[in-house]
């Protein structure tokens, strides 16, 4: 008995935990499509390999230009960023 409540909270745990990031990044991809295509196409973004750091750069500098990202979302948008990568 004890056991089967073990295995199913921890199951219910692993799916919040995953929908969380599959979330997340959704959510960032959704930002992305719509905050980086407006004045290069989004390919210049998906084609892009760059490193945690290397993005985080060239997001902040796209944010001086005037992509609209607020503060909640860069989380997002960072991790989406980040699958981008080869
Ligand atoms: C206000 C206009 C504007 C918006 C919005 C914008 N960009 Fe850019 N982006 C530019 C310009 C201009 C360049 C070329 C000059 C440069 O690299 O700074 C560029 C170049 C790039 C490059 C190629 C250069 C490099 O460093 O690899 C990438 C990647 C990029 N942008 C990603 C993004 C992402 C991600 C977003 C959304 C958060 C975004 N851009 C939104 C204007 C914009």
């Amino acid at each position: 008995m004890m056991r089967t409540l073990t295995v199913l909270i921890s199951g219910i745990f692993f799916c919040v935990l995953f929908s969380g990031a599959v979330f997340a990044q959704l959510a960032g991809k959704a930002i992305v499509d719509n905050a980086c295509s407006k004045c290069h196409g989004i390919k210049k973004v998906e084609s892009a390999s760059k490193n945690a750091a290397e993005w985080e750069a060239t997001l902040d500098r796209m944010i001086k230009k005037g992509a609209n990202v607020t503060p909640e979302k860069r989380d997002a948008v960072l991790k989406y960023l980040n699958t981008l990568n080869k």
